[in-house]
């Protein structure tokens, strides 16, 4: 492996990022500050991590990931207080134990942007204010069923963005969602970024999340979604890349055996997904990956726990994989 990098080999390109926590500090710290010149927090932006009782706020975790970004000049993306998940039971309870109002509700999540805004706005270029808002079911509405749908109603993105942008007017934001290269998902993807321009929601950049499978991407469905988003106006980034080794309907336990086979067709899979990044880096500016080195992934605990996983670029030992030099050498 030469001295090269993938965040030099690709400067001119666009970012290159890994979502982590401060669990991989210092084990990652050497490879993150190397190979990469982007951060995201795996959780601890979260509205229920960051704010986990009403009266309790957790900086800390936050804290060592914006220090070790700053310390290592690196950009960040924040993520991702609007969420179905990631939130404490508190956040929509009032001081009764009913339901919280409209009205609170959104005190609370103005109360949670400005000290957000307050603490790391000033150093934060990216922010997913919304996630995966979108209801999967090609049969039901767009957005899906949540609280904060049905606490705040239709335009409650609308209004989150609108926040947002008011208390961390430097900070640009973005609507983050996964399966986006699928068409069923892509075209209510579309209509969601229609409706949200039409709200005046200043939206500036969609995060597609590719959370990826050997067995569930066509790469031309990958580029006409990237056509479609960015017809919107918006910044793309690639915020949470990975490439499961399993077909994620598939939930046996024990786990498929894994073949040679696999690991080529994942090596092809991100070769050919970078040279559809490196074409279309007009609207892309970052591509992150979903965690740094195989030994840490979410996908060893979903869909099913219990079987292991080796989704990103360096293997668990921290060395890149062969194809790793392909990708770098192809952007020089
Ligand atoms: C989604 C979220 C991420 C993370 C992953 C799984 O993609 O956007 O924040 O929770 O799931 O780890």
């Amino acid at each position: 492996m030469s001295e090269m990098t993938l965040a030099k080999a690709y400067e001119k390109y666009f970012k290159i990022g890994a979502a982590t926590s401060p669990r991989e500090f210092p084990s990652h710290a050497n490879l993150l500050r190397t190979q990469f010149n982007s951060m995201s927090p795996e959780n601890q932006m979260k509205f229920g991590p960051l704010h986990p009782e009403k009266a309790v706020w957790n900086f800390d975790p936050a804290d060592q990931l914006v220090s070790f970004a700053r310390e290592n000049g690196m950009v960040f993306r924040a993520h991702a207080p609007v969420w179905h998940g990631g939130t404490n039971p508190w956040i929509f309870e009032n001081d009764a134990g009913g339901e919280v109002s409209r009205e609170e509700l959104l005190e609370r999540l103005e109360e949670q942007f400005t000290v957000f805004a307050a603490r790391y706005g000033d150093f934060v270029q990216y922010w997913d204010v919304v996630n995966e808002a979108i209801d999967d079911d090609p049969a039901k509405p767009v957005l899906r069923e949540t609280n904060w749908l049905r606490i705040l109603g239709e335009d409650y993105l609308a209004t989150a963005f609108k926040l947002a942008k008011k208390v961390a007017p430097n900070v640009q934001l973005f609507y983050n969602d996964y399966d986006e290269w699928l068409p069923h998902k892509r075209e209510k993807i579309c209509k969601l970024l229609k409706k949200l321009q039409d709200e005046g929601a200043p939206v500036e950049g969609f995060g597609m999340q590719s959370h990826m499978s050997i067995y569930n991407v066509d790469i031309d469905d990958v580029k006409r979604s990237i056509e479609a988003f960015a017809a919107f106006g918006v910044r793309l980034h690639v915020t949470e890349l990975d490439i499961s080794l399993y077909d994620p309907k598939d939930r046996s336990l024990p786990a498929p055996l894994l073949t040679d086979e696999m690991f080529e067709r994942q090596a092809q899979l991100y070769i050919d997904l970078f040279k559809v990044y490196r074409e279309y880096s007009d609207v892309i500016d970052n591509v992150t990956t979903w965690g740094v080195a195989d030994d840490y992934t979410w996908l060893n605990y979903w869909p099913v726990r219990g079987r292991t996983n080796y989704p990103l670029l360096f293997y668990a030992d921290h060395r890149p994989k062969p194809f790793v030099q392909e990708i770098i050498e192809a952007a020089l």
